[in-house]
C-alpha cells in the first residue's frame, strides 16, 4: 500500500521551476534516499509534502487521502483544518535541528503531542521517556537543547518527530550540519528506525547510507528525477550521464 503518492508535482518560485513534474510514491515501511546536486529541487519537494510549500501543479495523496489536486488548471486544496490534520501525520526532521530552545528535551518531545493532538500530558511524557530511550538519551530528559551536542540535538529531533506517531518521517540531509565523528550515532538511529519498518524519505549526502539503508534511491536534478530504482543499480549500474558525474563528484569530494 502506497502511503504517498506524488504525481505531476509542479513548485515555482517565480520565474523558476524548483520542482518540475516530479512524481513518486512511497510503500508502507519503504525508505526513499534523494539525493542530488544542490538547487535540484530536493528539499522544496519534501516541504511540499508536509504543506510547509504549496505546490502549483499535481496532486499529492497521503495514506489514501488526497488533499491537493488539480482542477479547472488551478491547484486546490483541501480546507486548512483537514490539512493540519494530515500534515500532523508527517514527521519532519530539518538539517539544523529547529528543537524549541527554552523548553527541556522532554518538552519538546512531548509539546505537539499535547497540543495538536490532545494527548494527555502524564501519556505524552511516558512516549517521550521511551522515545529518548530509544535514541539513546533518557538521561537527557531535563537538559536544553543549547547544552547537547549536534548529534545528540538532532537525535533529539527525531524523538520529537516519532512522538506524533506519524505516518511517515521525513529527513532532510539530517547529518550535514554535524561533525563527521558524529554523523554516524545519528544515521544508526535512522538505520534502526529503517529496520523497524518506519516508513521514510531521506533527502541526504550520505551515499553510505542511501546505498546500505534504503529500498529505494530516487536522483534529482535541475526539479526533476532523473533516474530511479534499487540501491544496488544506482549505485553500481547507473544509466544517465548526470547521475554518473554526480556519483563520481561525491565520491571523489
Ligand atoms: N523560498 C524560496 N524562494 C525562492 N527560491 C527558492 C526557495 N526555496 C528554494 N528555492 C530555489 O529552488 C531551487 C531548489 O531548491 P532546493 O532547496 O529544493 O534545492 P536542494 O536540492 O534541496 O539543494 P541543497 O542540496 O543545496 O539543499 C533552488 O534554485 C533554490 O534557490
Ligand atoms: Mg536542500
Amino acid at each position: 500500500m502506497a502511503i504517498l503518492e506524488m504525481k505531476n508535482i509542479v513548485k515555482n518560485f517565480g520565474g523558476l521551476s524548483a520542482v518540475n513534474g516530479v512524481s513518486l510514491s512511497v510503500e508502507k515501511g519503504e525508505t526513499v534516499a534523494i539525493i542530488g546536486p544542490s538547487g535540484s529541487g530536493k528539499s522544496t519537494l519534501l516541504r511540499c509534502i508536509n504543506c510547509l510549500e504549496r505546490i502549483d501543479g499535481g496532486e499529492i495523496t497521503l495514506r489514501g487521502e488526497r488533499f491537493a489536486w488539480e482542477e479547472n488548471g488551478r491547484t486546490v486544496y483541501l480546507p486548512e483544518k483537514e490539512l493540519k490534520r494530515i500534515s500532523a501525520e508527517t514527521g519532519m526532521v530539518f538539517q539544523h535541528f529547529n528543537l524549541f530552545p527554552h523548553m527541556t528535551c522532554l518538552e519538546n518531545i512531548t509539546y505537539a503531542p499535547v497540543k495538536v493532538k490532545g494527548v494527555p500530558k502524564a501519556q505524552a511524557e511516558k512516549t517521550g521517556m521511551e522515545l529518548l530511550e530509544k535514541v539513546g538519551l533518557a538521561d537527557k530528559r531535563d537538559q536544553y537543547p543549547g547544552r547537547l551536542s549536534g548529534g545528540q540535538k538532532q537525535r533529539v529531533a527525531i524523538a520529537r518527530g516519532l512522538a506524533m506517531n506519524p505516518e511517515i518521517m521525513l529527513f532532510d540531509e539530517p547529518t550535514s550540519a554535524l561533525d563527521p565523528e558524529i554523523t554516524g550515532e545519528v544515521l544508526q538511529v535512522m538505520k534502526e528506525l529503517s529496520q523497524a519498518d518506519t516508513t521514510m524519505v531521506v533527502v541526504t549526502h550520505e551515499m553510505g547510507f542511501a546505498k546500505e539503508v534504503s529500498d529505494k534511491v530516487v536522483f534529482m536534478n535541475s526539479g526533476k528525477i532523473e533516474e530511479q530504482g534499487d540501491p544496488l543499480e544506482i549505485f553500481n549500474a547507473p544509466k544517465s550521464t548526470r547521475l554518473k558525474e554526480f556519483l563520481s563528484s561525491v565520491v571523489s569530494a
